[in-house]
Order: structure tokens, then C-alpha cells, then sequence
């Protein structure tokens, strides 16, 4: 059920993608080629699906028509992700060779190519999110992308992610604090922004941000995991980039029967939030994909 409503949404997303972007009639075409490249380079995409899935709940309504005006909020949201995956690969930060199984952005261009891509691609999200009708709704999701990505959000936690390299002893509030930044705001922002377009009460976007914030805390413990146990196929790169890095790590600090047991806790903390709400069904669902991503 999830990979039928998934490719639907992502092929809706793809097309607004192209036409967003426009590449080929773009100059300079070198960077718009390595925004191409990343941006159908096989990602998941669950952040604008998640976003999807959100707003549908609340308006207790899959006809996939609705989503047409929320486009260019969810083609902000994967083009942040996207800035997000050229950065943490690039050769001052992970110096990883390899994405979804094909050389990251700076391998199959330059350094050069893939700082200003990701910097491009920052910055068209903000101008994405002007487009939406509602202008004082567009207001306030700059305000919550914004808060999910700056200096509080995923670049700060990348920053303490780097930072913390090579320390030996790393506090577990620490490295809760480095996944929740960077990998769990932009998850949180993505079920608060179907909120902001669905004009929810402060009380169901309060508890749909937590069950964001949980999963995406699990899914940072178990791309960790992964990184232990995976191999290229599962994993799209070279297992073992954390030890080689030297970060500290959920399985690190805890062993990985524990942080497995944590990262279950998490989603099911997640799950309690929505068992009772109507329409539930898909983000339930995500929760499942997310604990299936584990061997
Ligand atoms: C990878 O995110 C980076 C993390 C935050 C763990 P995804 O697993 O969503 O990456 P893609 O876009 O699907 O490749
Ligand atoms: C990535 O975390 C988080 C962001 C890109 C914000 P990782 O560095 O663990 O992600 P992978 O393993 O490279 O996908
Ligand atoms: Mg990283
Ligand atoms: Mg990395
Ligand atoms: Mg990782």
C-alpha cells in the first residue's frame, strides 16, 4: 500500500521538480546539471511524502488533486535535503565518494560544483515557499524552515556532528542533540509545514511534531546501525564511513542491541501518538517502512 501511495506522490513531486527548476534552459548548465543529478539521483524522498501524507490526514483526504497547491513547499522541502546530502558529503565535511550508489555530487563534478549547487539549492527553497497562495501561511513556513534548518536546526547539528569528530567520550545528550539537529528538525518541519497549510490547532501540530521528531531520531540511530551492518547495496556507499570519520555513534556509546531497542522505542512512542487519530493509516505506515530499513 505505502510503495503504490509513495510513487504516486513522487511521481506528482518529479514533475514539479522539472518544472520548478527547468533545467534545460537554465545557464549555467554545469550547475544545473549537478542539481539535476542529485535531485534524480534515486532519494527516497520521504520528507515532501511525509508532508504529503500529513496534510492529507488532517484534511481527511487522498485525492492526490489537493496536493497540486502544496508543491512548491514540498520541492523546498527536497531541495533542502538535497543541499543537505551535496554538503555532508563533500570532502571538508564526511568526504564520502559514493550516494545511492553512484559518485556524490563533487566526485561526478567538482567541490567547487557541489558547494554552489547545494547553495543554490538552499536558497530556490526559500523562493519555493513564496509561491504558496496563502501568503501569510508562505510567512510562516519560511519562519518554520527556516528555524528546522539554520543555525538551530540541521546545519547547527552538522556543525556539532563535525565538531565532536575524534573526541573519544561523547555524552549521550550530546549525540541525541547532534541527531535530533540534523536529521530530525527537517523531518519535524516538513509534518509542521502540512500544518501550517492545513491550518491546524497548536494542540495536533504540537503532537504531530513529536511523532515527527521521534522518527526522525530513530531514522538517524538506524542510518547509523546501517552504517555497521549494511553493506554498498543497502547502503548506496562503503560501509563503516563513521568509524573511518571517527564520530561517535549510537552503537558506539550503547552496542547495537541497545540502540536497535531505542531507535523501536522511539517509533512506538511515535505509533501511540497516532494510533487514535482519524485517517492515520500512512503514517503508520512510515513508521513500519522506518523500522523495516533494519536487517
Ligand atoms: C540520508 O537521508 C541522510 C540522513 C539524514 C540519514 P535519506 O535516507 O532520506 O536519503 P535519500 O534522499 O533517500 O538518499
Ligand atoms: C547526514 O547524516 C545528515 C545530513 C545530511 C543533514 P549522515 O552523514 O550520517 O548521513 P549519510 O550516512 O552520509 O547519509
Ligand atoms: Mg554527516
Ligand atoms: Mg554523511
Ligand atoms: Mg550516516
Amino acid at each position: 500500500m505505502l510503495t503504490s501511495y509513495f510513487d504516486t506522490r513522487i511521481k506528482l513531486l518529479d514533475t514539479a521538480i522539472k518544472e520548478y527548476f527547468r533545467y534545460e534552459q537554465e545557464h549555467p548548465s554545469r550547475l544545473f546539471q549537478a542539481i539535476k543529478y542529485s535531485m534524480f539521483s534515486g532519494g527516497k524522498k520521504i520528507r515532501p511524502v511525509l508532508f504529503f501524507a500529513t496534510f492529507e490526514m488532517l484534511k481527511k483526504n487522498d485525492e492526490i488533486e489537493n496536493l497540486k497547491p502544496l508543491l512548491p513547499v514540498a520541492v523546498a522541502i527536497e531541495s533542502i535535503h538535497t543541499a543537505s546530502l551535496i554538503h555532508d558529503d563533500l570532502p571538508a565535511l564526511d568526504n564520502s565518494n559514493e550516494r545511492r550508489g553512484q559518485p556524490s555530487c563533487h566526485k561526478k563534478y567538482d567541490p567547487a560544483t557541489a558547494i554552489l549547487a547545494g547553495d543554490a539549492l538552499l536558497t530556490k527553497a526559500f523562493e519555493l515557499l513564496s509561491f504558496y497562495d496563502d501568503k501569510e501561511v508562505a510567512v510562516n513556513l519560511v519562519q518554520l524552515l527556516c528555524h528546522a534548518v539554520s543555525t538551530r536546526g540541521m546545519i547547527g547539528g552538522q556543525t556539532v556532528d563535525l565538531l565532536s569528530a575524534h573526541k573519544n567520550v561523547l555524552q549521550l545528550n550530546v549525540l541525541q542533540y547532534i541527531h535530533a539537529k540534523k536529521t530530525g528538525t527537517l523531518l519535524e518541519a516538513s509534518v509542521r509545514m502540512a500544518c501550517a497549510c492545513a491550518k491546524t490547532d497548536p494542540s495536533t501540530t504540537h503532537m504531530l511534531a513529536t511523532y515527527a521528531m521521534n522518527l526522525g531520531l530513530a531514522y538517524q540511530i538506524i542510518d547509523d546501525i546501517l552504517d555497521d551492518v549494511g553493506d554498498f547495496e543497502t547502503l548506496g556507499k562503503e560501509p563503516y564511513e563513521d568509524i573511518r570519520n571517527h564520530k561517535t555513534t549510537y552503537p558506539t556509546i550503547m552496542g547495537l542491541d541497545k540502540a536497535r531497542k531505542m531507535a523501536d522505542k522511539l517509533l512506538d512512542d511515535s505509533y501511540k501518538i497516532v494510533k487514535n487519530m482519524k485517517h492515520n493509516h500512512i503514517l503508520i505506515e512510515f513508521l513500519k517502512m522506518i523500522k523495516d530499513r533494519l536487517p
